[in-house]
């Protein structure tokens, strides 16, 4: 079991919410809580009434202790830090992160993520600075998607997340960024819900796929350097639907969107679960067992598809991926399949989505 408290710049009254997070609606009684965090009844007490404060519900049992009614998952750097923390702790790999707390930056509202890291990128003199900088937003009012699409980003129901990445050497090519970022999030959404296990797939290029609806979306922007020829920084930005809202998908997504649909994975937990994943993903000597897991998650090889790529329109069945994640495709000529095969470097992929009754 991983400690929750190994972060020690958490406040009481954060430590105090974690344990009643994880304590999965059993009551806490004062008493308890204090000699597991070290500190009077008092500042327990405290603690609570800050909590209450900020809007969460905490209950109070008749046999003295305190349980929280309903979920809580506000966005919290601190939680997040911790979480990741834990993460690394635990990690076999060695630990090369990025991340450092000031670089996540949290806000209630944004236009949207990829923009606002295209704006701090435009005010540095060196981008390195902002390598690693994460920043996510509760709610996204004008939340991207690739072609010009709009991301649907409403308050509390996902995670909008966008992450700064200044290429080197010893990282994944530019050209495979997406690819391997799809992988990331999909191990982190199986790693804290084992009901989905091996249930995470991959729309090439970087759709993830559960129960057949999309549930997750990756748009990744480059600043390009037009007299080096070079790509200066790259802003990956993540949209995962956690749970569906109360208004429902807007019509023109009804028919694909979905949502992951797990009460476990809380947003900062996810957040901080794709971090890491990321950040090993990212490592070039990791390159192609990540992108073999790309390959084995593919939602679309062995299907008939329908791609739109810059140049030209093509229906065929995938028949492969290859490590550079481009799509080997056998076209269709009418009715005939043929066996001459197409590698893609980018498209849209379509295909028939079975039935799904929710
Ligand atoms: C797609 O499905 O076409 C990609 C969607 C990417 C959405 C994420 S949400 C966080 C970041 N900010 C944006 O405006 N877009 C990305």
């Amino acid at each position: 079991m991983l400690n929750d408290f190994e972060n020690e710049k958490m406040t009481t009254k954060e430590k105090v919410l974690t344990l009643l997070e994880n304590s999965e609606k059993k009551s806490l009684s004062g008493e308890e809580m204090a000699k597991e965090l070290g500190v009077t009844r008092t500042s327990i007490w405290k603690a609570i009434s800050k909590l209450r404060e900020d809007g969460i519900k905490i209950i109070g049992t008749t046999n003295g202790g305190y349980s929280i009614s309903g979920i809580v998952d506000n966005l919290s750097q601190e939680k997040i830090c911790n979480y990741l923390l834990q993460l690394e702790k635990h990690s076999k790999e060695i630990s090369f992160s990025v991340y450092d707390k000031n670089k996540i930056q949290i806000f209630k509202k944004i236009d949207s993520t990829n923009k606002e890291c295209k704006k701090q990128l435009s005010t540095v003199s060196d981008m390195k600075q902002l390598h690693g900088t994460v920043i996510i937003a509760e709610k996204q009012t004008e939340g991207r998607g690739r072609l010009g699409r709009i991301f649907y980003s409403p308050a509390n129901t996902g995670l909008y997340m966008s992450v700064v990445i200044v290429p080197t050497p010893e990282m994944v090519d530019t050209d495979i960024i997406t690819a391997v970022t799809a992988v990331a999030v999909s191990r982190a959404i199986e790693f804290l819900s084992a009901e989905l296990k091996d249930n995470v797939k991959i729309k090439w290029v970087n759709d993830l796929f559960i129960k057949n609806r999309k549930v997750c979306g990756i748009l990744t922007e480059g600043i390009t350097n037009l007299e080096a020829g070079s790509i200066d920084a790259l802003i990956v930005g993540i949209g995962v639907n956690l749970f569906q809202s109360e208004e429902g998908f807007p019509e023109e997504i009804n028919n694909i969107a979905g949502a992951v649909n797990d009460e476990k994975i809380t947003r900062n937990k996810l957040a901080a679960a794709i971090l890491f994943e990321m950040n090993k993903c990212f490592n070039i000597l990791n390159v192609t067992k990540t992108m073999e897991e790309y390959k084995s998650r593919s939602y679309v090889i062995g299907k008939e598809v329908t791609v739109i790529s810059p140049k030209e329109k093509y229906v065929g069945i995938v028949k492969d991926i290859t490590k550079k994640g481009h799509l080997i495709l056998n076209k269709k000529i009418g009715d005939i399949y043929c066996n001459e095969s197409i590698e893609l470097l980018s498209g849209e992929v379509s295909l028939r989505l079975p039935i799904v009754n929710d």
